[in-house]
C-alpha cells in the first residue's frame, strides 16, 4: 500500500499556492487550516474539503495569509509571490466604477470582452470577475462566445448565464 502524500503550505499575504494533478485516477483533497483563501474568486470555507482530480491546474490565492493542506499526489506544488490577482482586482474595480456611474446616469453597465489564445486563462479571469461582481451584490451576465471550448453547452454553441 502506498502512503497518501500530505503537504502543508503557509502562505504569506498576497501569494498563491499552485498545484497540478497529473497522475491517472488521482484525487487531491484541499483544506484551509487557518486564515482566508479563494479559488479563482470563490471564497474557500475553512475546514471544508475540496476535491481536485486528474488534469486540475489550481491556484489558491490569499489576500491575508493562510495555511493550506493538500492530501494526495501532486506533480507540481509551490507557493508563488508573483500573481496576476492585483491586476485582476484592478480590472474589477474599474468595472465597478463604471457600474456605479451607469447607475447614476441610468445607462447600461459595462460590457467586457476577454480575448486571447487558447489556455491562457480567459475563462478563469472571467470567472474571477463574475465572482467578485456577485460577491458585491451585482448581477452580471456571462456570455460564453468560445465555440471551441464552451463552458455552458456543447462545442459549436454560444450561451449565456444570468448570475
Ligand atoms: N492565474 C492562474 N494560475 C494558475 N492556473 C491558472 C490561472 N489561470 C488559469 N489557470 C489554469 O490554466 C488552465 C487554462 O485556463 P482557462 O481559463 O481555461 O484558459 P482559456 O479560457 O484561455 O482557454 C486551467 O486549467 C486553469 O485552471
Ligand atoms: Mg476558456
Amino acid at each position: 500500500m502506498t502512503e497518501v502524500q500530505l503537504q502543508e503550505f503557509k502562505l504569506d499575504p498576497d501569494s498563491e499556492l499552485r498545484f497540478e494533478v497529473e497522475s491517472k485516477n488521482e484525487k487531491v483533497v484541499l483544506e484551509i487550516k487557518s486564515g482566508y483563501a479563494e479559488l479563482f474568486g470563490t471564497e474557500l470555507v475553512k475546514g471544508n474539503q475540496y476535491e481536485f482530480h486528474t488534469g486540475a491546474k489550481v491556484a489558491v490565492f490569499t489576500w491575508h495569509g493562510c495555511t493550506v493542506e493538500l492530501r494526495g499526489r501532486t506533480e507540481v506544488s509551490y507557493v508563488a509571490k508573483e500573481t496576476p490577482m492585483v491586476v485582476y482586482l484592478n480590472v474589477h474595480a474599474a468595472l465597478e466604477q463604471q457600474r456605479v456611474s451607469a447607475e447614476q446616469e441610468s445607462t447600461r453597465g459595462p460590457v467586457t470582452m476577454v480575448v486571447g489564445p487558447g489556455d491562457v486563462g480567459k475563462s478563469t479571469l472571467t470567472r474571477i470577475l463574475l465572482n467578485y461582481a456577485v460577491r458585491m451584490g451585482r448581477r452580471p451576465i456571462y456570455v460564453d462566445l468560445d465555440v471551441g471550448q464552451g463552458h455552458i453547452s456543447v462545442p459549436g454553441t454560444i450561451g449565456e448565464i444570468h448570475a
